[in-house]
């Protein structure tokens, strides 16, 4: 049998394989929602603008708010053979309310109807996304603030460089996921204009309403070319590059954690909660929830390489490969969700291990700088022949066996004649981080200027900086958990 929707001129229907490759019910589904909103939209402008008598309106709306319970409720059967969600509603309704069903495809088409509702998914699915970052972010921000004051090596080619506090290394990620924020938004703001009413392609003879259909859809405005407005998947485009760079953000984060978890660095303990066991060897945990969540960023870039691929070179308007546009963009989104949702369980979990912080922050001369630094601001010494300096008292120590707070001032006046005891009091991974106070150092009175500033922007609540010194949870191995 052909078609009922479409079949009016085939013969005999599609070959099993045709309609395996042709349905897209099997995903587009979870469209339902936007698909009925979309469609008692449509219905009730419909009647406003006199094309659909209100009788038929009526049963319309009342027919698809069935359905919608229907499909909601568990007892709707999806159909392979009605290929999309689209017939797959719009059938169920005729079968409901018989002819009146047929009224309600009037002056639209499926290809603006998919748009439509792919519009509105995504559109939801950015709220969504948008409070799961800031979610994430508020965990973070607390923790920097718990951390304000622990000192950690900071690092670049991965070696050690200068000592930096856990809180501003935190709320490093912070800004990165308030940018990425602002970019899901952004394409919100670009994404929100209704397809609606566009047609197959080249508009309708209806004297419908696009505007009202919009203003009920809380689209922006109508789309002002019926051929961009069927054929456009910038939206999910966009939003599908945004979430790539969160996802980059999420992994480099979850490598973090790999590394601070190792027995080698030692730097946090991750709970019980997001790690597992090794079956073989009892001692093991594995920080599988942050490996994941650093890998998830594979099949949301795959994603939006592979839509890239499949729309670049399609002809205006339509085409039936844009069909591969929802698959991979439902798996990007729900695996940004997911990693979103355990990244942040795994930092409100995590337990910073302060002793050990600070020992490795105070390995590998990694108060050089301020050396550099004292003998430029007190002997007035240009800062390359400073360096300099520096760098034949960072042999000494290295020489002696020492860390450059092992050195007496005679070691340090054997290089240097100038230097006086005042240096002793710049060699201490504290002095260190505290003496970078200049705007978007590391410093803990930075951090917990930094951290109220994000906690106001997140909570909308005022949030004063918490004072120094007073620490509100506990981390491990720092003996003095108030
Ligand atoms: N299932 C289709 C899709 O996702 C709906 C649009 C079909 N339009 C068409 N003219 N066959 O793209």
């Amino acid at each position: 049998m052909s078609n009922k929707m479409w079949g009016g001129r085939f013969a005999t229907g599609p070959d099993a394989i045709m309609e395996e490759i042709n349905a897209s019910i099997g995903f587009d589904q979870r469209l339902f929602r936007q698909d009925i909103a979309g469609s008692i939209a449509h219905a009730t402008m419909l009647a406003e603008t006199g094309i659909l008598t209100g009788e038929d309106r009526d049963s319309i709306i009342a027919g698809l708010t069935e359905v919608l319970a229907e499909i909601e409720g568990g007892s709707f059967t999806f159909s392979r053979a009605l290929e999309d969600i689209h017939m797959n509603v719009e059938s169920r309704l005729r079968e409901k309310i018989g002819d009146a069903a047929g009224r309600l495809h009037t002056a639209r088409s499926r290809n603006d109807q998919v748009a439509t509702d792919f519009k509105l998914y995504v559109r939801d699915t950015i709220d969504t996304l948008v409070v799961q970052v800031n979610t994430l972010q508020l965990a973070l921000v607390t923790k920097a603030e718990d951390e304000a004051e622990t000192i950690m090596p900071g690092f670049t080619h991965l070696q050690s460089a200068q000592p930096v506090t856990f809180g501003h290394h935190l709320l490093a990620y912070v800004e990165m996921l308030g940018r990425d924020a602002g970019r899901l938004l952004d394409a919100r703001k670009r994404l929100n204009e209704s397809p609606l009413g566009s047609a197959a392609l080249a508009g309708t003879p209806y004297p419908i309403d696009r505007h009202m259909t919009a203003e009920k859809l809380g689209f922006d405005r109508p789309t002002a070319n019926s051929l961009d407005a069927v054929s456009d998947r910038d939206f999910i485009l966009e939003t599908l590059a945004a979430a790539s760079i969160c996802a980059m953000h999420l992994s480099r984060l979850a490598e973090e954690m790999v590394i601070w978890s190792s027995a080698q660095f030692g730097f946090v303990r991750l709970s019980d909660k997001f790690t597992t066991g090794s079956s073989i060897m009892p001692q093991k945990r594995n920080p599988d929830a942050a490996e994941l969540v650093r890998a998830k960023i594979g099949r949301i870039l795959g994603a939006l390489t592979a839509l890239l691929v499949v729309m670049k070179g399609l002809p205006l308007a339509y085409s039936k490969d844009m069909q591969e546009d929802k698959e991979v963009a439902f798996d990007a989104l729900d695996s940004l969700s997911l990693s979103l949702a355990a990244m942040t369980g795994m930092v409100s979990d995590m337990v910073p291990n302060r002793e050990r912080m600070r020992v490795s922050a105070a390995a590998g001369f990694s108060t050089a700088t301020d050396i550099a630094d004292w003998l430029v601001r007190q002997v007035n010494i240009p800062f390359r022949d400073a360096h300099h300096i520096t760098g034949q008292i960072v042999a000494l120590a290295e020489q002696k066996g020492c860390g450059l707070e092992g050195l007496t001032i005679e070691d340090f006046k054997f290089i240097d004649q100038r230097i006086d005891s005042r240096i002793h009091k710049v060699l201490t991974v504290e002095a260190s981080v505290a003496a970078r106070q200049s705007y978007g150092g590391t410093a803990p009175a930075n951090v917990l200027v930094q951290a109220a500033r994000w906690k106001t922007e997140l909570t909308g609540q005022p949030h004063e900086p918490r004072p120094l010194g007073k620490k509100k949870h506990g981390g491990h191995g720092d003996g003095g958990v108030e």
